[in-house]
């Protein structure tokens, strides 16, 4: 089962453990505001949410986990909040990458990333560099990062480097051009928060994720949390088109 193959076009082997974890980490202004707390303050506890969830991950022998921290729609928020969030991406990089790569943690960023400041950019070079050779977990943070803008780039990519399959090219032609290239499509798609939408996130990726949605506020997302979002997919039967009768003949 190679990492391009896709589900719609072969089943993928299913596991216990989901392989790929995609997650919109949403509810941390309603974290703050609850506490008459400024909105940064909740955004501040998700980073730690975010180091428990890379922990608990790799204890579950999850292999890909990817992050949506900053989409290209939350441009549209106050220019103050905007800026305290780069700050606190600067300073996670900062602070987390040796981190990480002591852990075995492979790091990457997908996003267009040519909006962030340059001192952001060398940050996330400098993390995905020396972390390339990890095998542990792949830890991929979306920043600056929409479905549609990741459609279009590939599309682009790949008529520029064929522009013979202009009007021919097919889905096994397009995905190795995804920023999610190197990793299998995601099994489980959880949204913290309340909400129960996509947002722009991995519009191609997520064709056949388990959707999984809690109330539960992105900062209050504990291992137990997660164990009970991993349980609730261990329930599902992925049948990819199939019947359940198929299933069971084939089991
Ligand atoms: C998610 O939390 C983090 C980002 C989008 C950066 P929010 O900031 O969207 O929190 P709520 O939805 O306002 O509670
Ligand atoms: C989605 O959260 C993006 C991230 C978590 C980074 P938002 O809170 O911005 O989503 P919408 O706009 O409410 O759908
Ligand atoms: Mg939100």
């Amino acid at each position: 089962m190679g990492l391009f193959s896709s589900s719609t076009k072969n089943v993928p082997e299913v596991a216990n453990v989901p392989r790929h974890i995609a997650i919109i980490m949403d509810g941390n202004g309603r974290w703050a505001k609850k506490r008459l707390l400024p909105r940064i303050a909740g955004h501040r506890r998700g980073v730690e949410t975010v180091r428990s969830t890379i922990k608990s991950c790799i204890g579950f022998g999850v292999e890909y986990l990817t992050l949506f921290a900053f989409s290209s729609e939350n441009w549209r928020r106050p220019p103050e909040e905007v800026s305290l969030l780069m700050q606190l991406f600067v300073r996670a990089l900062e602070h987390e990458v040796a981190k990480l790569h002591e852990n075995g943690v492979r790091f990457r960023v997908i996003g267009d990333l040519t909006r962030f400041d340059k001192r952001l950019q060398e940050l996330i070079a400098h993390g995905e560099e020396i972390t390339r050779d990890n095998t542990r977990l792949t830890l991929t943070v979306a920043a600056n990062y929409g479905g549609r803008w990741d459609l279009l780039q590939a599309a682009h990519r790949l008529l520029a480097a064929h522009p013979e399959l202009a009007t021919s090219f097919q889905e096994e032609d397009l995905t190795p051009y995804l920023s999610t290239a190197y990793a299998p499509e995601p099994d489980l798609f959880i949204r913290t928060g309340g909400e129960q939408r996509i947002s722009n996130f991995l519009l191609w990726q997520l064709a056949y994720a388990e959707l999984y949605f809690t109330d539960t506020l992105w900062p209050d997302f504990d291992e137990a949390a997660l164990r009970h979002a991993l349980a609730s997919y261990q329930r599902r039967e992925r049948r990819f088109g199939r019947t359940s009768d198929q299933l069971r003949e084939n089991a």
